[in-house]
């Protein structure tokens, strides 16, 4: 039998949380045959509900599930996990300004980014959810130098199953029949949604998105802004944020990355920038990436025109001023 593995949660009483560790309790994120002990943490105005959700955990009695945690101490939380997906944040209230929202974050980022340096297990891969997702996710890096930069990412999973769902119902084909769209840059409403090199599979062969939806003037605007301002859509509908669609993404992350994207197939993560397609280096961005024995890679060589090009260093430009508005909150 499998060793379990010891999985982080934060923020794991809120809404995405309770959505997301059933999910890793029945084997979505790592396996049906892979054993898991849940780690959750939450603030303590919040430590009743997280026990609430302890309890729902027991009662489930799922197979694979052979512990868990639920605390308030960001130690005892870190301490031995393999998998941390940190959903914990301050979230943007009426009236705050942009600068007191990331302030506050930012803090929280680094004071959990020493505590998963020195206590989370060896090699343990990190996937940061809560918003600002990207800068989170940079903050994270700095402050935990001892963790590999690769071991790093920020969720723009759920932006780019979202564009997969969007061609889906376009073209009336199923969704596991779409593959290899893009998520560049933020996960914000300037992130670029790429349709150039996907493609459907059809009893004739792959065949270009570009080349099925016959609209060009659909694409390279309606999509784009639908797929950008999706969230808020869905705020609108449900007067909640995205929550099982993020878990279920969170899941889809993370299980790409440690099992491997099936050869031919990319799909979007926000990770450490080298450089690639000339986006500055040392932003968190999100690129083509395609994992293989538990790292993942950048997709290299793919074309860019110029109306990509320009909404690339868009996004790009966003993320710079983030950047410099975290670092000015550590001052
Ligand atoms: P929520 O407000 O329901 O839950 C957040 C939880 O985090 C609360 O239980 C809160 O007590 C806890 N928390 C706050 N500070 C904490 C700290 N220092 N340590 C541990 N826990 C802490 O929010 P929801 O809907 O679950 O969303 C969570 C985050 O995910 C938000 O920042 C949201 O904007 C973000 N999000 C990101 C998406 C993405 O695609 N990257 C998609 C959807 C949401």
């Amino acid at each position: 039998a499998k060793e379990p593995v010891r999985v982080l949660v934060t923020g794991a009483a809120g809404q995405i949380g309770y959505a997301l560790v059933p999910m890793i309790a029945r084997g979505v994120m790592l396996g049906t045959d892979q054993p898991v002990i849940l780690h959750m943490l939450d603030i303590p105005p919040a430590a009743e509900a997280l026990n609430g959700v302890k309890m729902e955990l027991v009662d489930a009695a799922f197979p694979l599930l052979k512990g868990v945690v639920a605390t308030t101490d960001v130690v005892e939380a870190c301490t031995g996990v393999n998998v941390a997906v940190m959903v914990g944040g301050f979230p943007r209230k009426e009236g705050m300004e942009r600068k007191d929202v990331m302030s506050k974050n930012v803090s929280i980022y680094k004071s959990q980014a020493a505590a998963l340096e020195k206590h989370a297990a060896a090699n343990c891969k990190v996937l940061v959810v809560a918003n600002p997702a990207n800068t989170n996710a940079l903050i994270l890096k700095e402050f935990a130098p001892s963790i590999p930069e690769k071991n790093i990412t920020c969720l723009t999973r759920l932006d780019h199953n979202r564009a997969l769902g969007q061609i889906s119902e376009r073209l009336n084909v199923q969704v596991s029949d779409v593959k290899n769209v893009i998520i560049w840059g933020n996960h914000s409403s300037t992130q670029y949604p790429d349709v150039t090199h996907a493609t459907v599979k059809t009893p004739a062969g792959d065949k270009p998105v570009r080349e099925l939806v016959v609209d060009d003037a659909w694409l390279n605007t309606e999509f784009i802004t639908t797929v950008q301002q999706r969230g808020a859509a869905i705020i609108k509908a449900r007067k909640f944020s995205s929550a099982l669609s993020a878990a279920s993404s969170a899941c889809d992350h993370i299980r790409d990355w440690v099992l491997g994207t099936p050869e031919g197939t990319w799909v979007s993560m926000g990770v450490y920038s080298n450089g690639s397609y000339n986006v500055p280096a040392g932003l968190i961005y999100s690129f083509p990436v395609s994992c293989k024995n538990g790292e993942w890679s950048i997709v290299q060589g793919l074309s860019i025109d110029e109306f990509s090009r320009k909404k690339l260093d868009l996004t790009a430009q966003e993320l710079s001023e983030e950047k410099e508005l975290a670092y000015s909150c550590l001052n």
